[in-house]
């Protein structure tokens, strides 16, 4: 019965220790560097991998994601028996925590406008909002939705969320379903994605959305790069519809050489780096569902494979 970690070597050496110090029962083989035998392996570890590289694994159980998000990994290549187990674990909440605030701070303030002056060697004065001017809109009510609402309700902005099933949190308008997509969008002065990318969120961040959200409005993708539209943003910002962005995720990644959003005056982009996993608080999580499995318990962050997360 065999784990194997396919990924970074740094965070397979983290995790091959944190493994054999709590579940020495099962050691954790390094794609790469240990003998392996593929009719032994029945849990993989992996941040991404092609189909071919889990076709090599007819015994495959388990899939553990190192990743919050499970798009980036051939999902349905996989057959349907196979479980998938996405990464819940406090460094990536708290690193997306960190992004949010940080983003909302910065677009609240018109930080992309302040700094284009800058570099155009202007000293020009804009009036500023306060946080209770500035409506924060989160979309995905998850772990991850849920711990950006949290770090922002201090600094006083207005707050909804929207999700698929509803929710009910302290401080927070929540939204539930299609159906009221406009209406939460129409009071989103900022908008922050923090969806899973499935069938029915790519492609959310569009003109059609866009044109539903207050005039000089705000977004902020820290979900997958195939929730936005890139044209319809670069256009939509063109056209002062939509006052700036965030982006820290993009389709594909990198982002091609020349690509606009790297120049654009009102986006800001950083390379995927909101939210990392952490080697050291995720390999525990590891060995919590290891551990967990051995007794025949419920993991903690399995995927419904019907519904995409
Ligand atoms: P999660 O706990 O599974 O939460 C997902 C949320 O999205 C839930 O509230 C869910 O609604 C909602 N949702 C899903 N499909 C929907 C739909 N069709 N309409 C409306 N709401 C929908 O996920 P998470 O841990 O918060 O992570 C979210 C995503 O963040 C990941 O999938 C990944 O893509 C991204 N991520 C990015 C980074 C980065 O560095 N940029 C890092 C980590 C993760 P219900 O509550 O009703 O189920
Ligand atoms: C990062 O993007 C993740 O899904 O954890």
């Amino acid at each position: 019965m065999t784990l194997l970690y396919h990924g970074l070597e740094e965070r397979g050496l983290v995790w091959r220790d944190i493994v054999a110090a709590r579940v020495p029962q099962m050691p954790l083989l390094r794609w790469g560097h240990d003998e392996v035998d593929p009719q032994e392996v029945r849990y993989i570890a992996a941040w991404n991998a092609p189909a071919e590289f889990f076709g090599q694994f007819p015994n495959l159980e388990i899939l553990f994601s190192v990743g919050a998000g499970i798009d980036q990994l051939p999902i349905n290549a996989l057959p349907p028996h196979v479980r998938v187990v996405r990464m819940v674990e406090q460094g990536i909440i708290t690193g997306m925590a960190e992004y949010v605030a940080l983003a909302c701070l910065a677009l609240h303030r018109d930080l992309p406008f302040f700094i284009s002056e800058q570099r155009a060697g202007r000293w020009s004065y804009r009036h500023t909002r306060l946080a209770s001017q500035s409506r924060i809109g989160v979309m995905g009510l998850g772990e991850l939705g849920r711990a950006a609402l949290d770090v922002l309700r201090p600094l006083g902005f207005p707050l909804s969320g929207w999700s698929r099933s509803g929710r009910e949190i302290e401080g927070v308008t929540c939204f539930a379903g299609t159906s009221t997509l406009d209406a939460f969008l129409a009071q989103s002065d900022i908008l922050v994605c923090l969806l899973p990318l499935t069938d029915e969120t790519r492609g959310i961040l569009c003109r059609a959305n866009f044109a539903k959200m207050p005039a000089g409005s705000a977004v902020i993708n820290a979900g997958r790069g195939g929730h936005l539209v890139a044209d319809d943003l670069i256009e939509a910002l063109d056209a002062g519809r939509l006052r700036a962005a965030m982006l820290d995720v993009t389709n594909p990644e990198p982002l091609p050489e020349g690509h606009p959003f790297y120049r654009h005056p009102a986006i800001f982009l950083t390379p995927h780096v909101a939210a990392e996993t952490r080697h050291d608080t995720a390999g525990n999580v590891l060995a919590d569902n290891l551990e967990r499995l051995l007794a025949g318990e419920a993991l903690l962050g399995e995927v419904d494979r019907k519904r995409g997360y």
